[in-house]
């Protein structure tokens, strides 16, 4: 079955010049004074090279600033803009608002799950579509909602979802 519950992993060869990167990056002290605040600016950075926050990366952060993993770790899952997965390329968002689930935001999340798939939270074995949902996002008289990246599908019946991700995948095409 076409299914996965990890997202792509890195190329070792990225790792290790992420890696690299990111000490380097810890060493030039820019980071702020309180130890707090350098360690959000050094997530921020792991995050920003490598589009999540590997494990590995974790580790050198622990290693460099002296802050046990765990902590860190908490910090990471504690904050939504950080992800310990990679992210897809794709990310789509299904409103769980109750005016969406009451319009059927249940019905579409079963539909993308079933065209993609894959289950909610996971990433499709290309990278390309993830799935999560978000609370209300602000346009209850259009529900049900769902957001993919910065796009916004209002109104939306499971009918129409498999246009939706073709026009993505269609996309994706024109880019490479
Ligand atoms: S409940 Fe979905 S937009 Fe408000």
């Amino acid at each position: 079955m076409n299914t996965c519950t990890c997202a792509p992993e890195l190329k070792e060869k990225e790792k290790q010049d992420g890696l690299k990167e990111l000490k380097d990056f810890i060493k030039t002290g820019k980071q702020l004074h309180d130890k707090q605040g350098a360690l959000m600016n050094v997530l921020h950075k792991v995050q920003e090279i490598f589009g999540y926050i590997p494990r590995e990366a974790m580790d050198v952060v622990s290693e460099e600033l002296c802050v046990p993993t765990a902590h860190i770790y908490g910090m990471a899952t504690f904050y939504n803009f950080f992800s310990l997965k990679p992210k897809a390329k794709y990310q789509i968002y299904v409103c769980k608002g109750t005016a969406c689930y009451v319009a059927g935001g249940a019905r579409l999340l079963e539909r993308i799950e079933d065209e993609l798939k894959i289950k909610l939270g996971d990433v499709t074995p290309d990278g390309l579509f993830g799935l999560a949902i978000t609370r209300c996002l602000g346009c209850c008289g259009l529900s049900p909602v769902v957001q993919v990246n910065d796009e916004v599908f209002v109104r939306l019946v499971p009918e129409k979802i498999p246009g939706i991700l073709d026009k993505f995948r269609k996309m994706e095409k024109k880019t490479k």
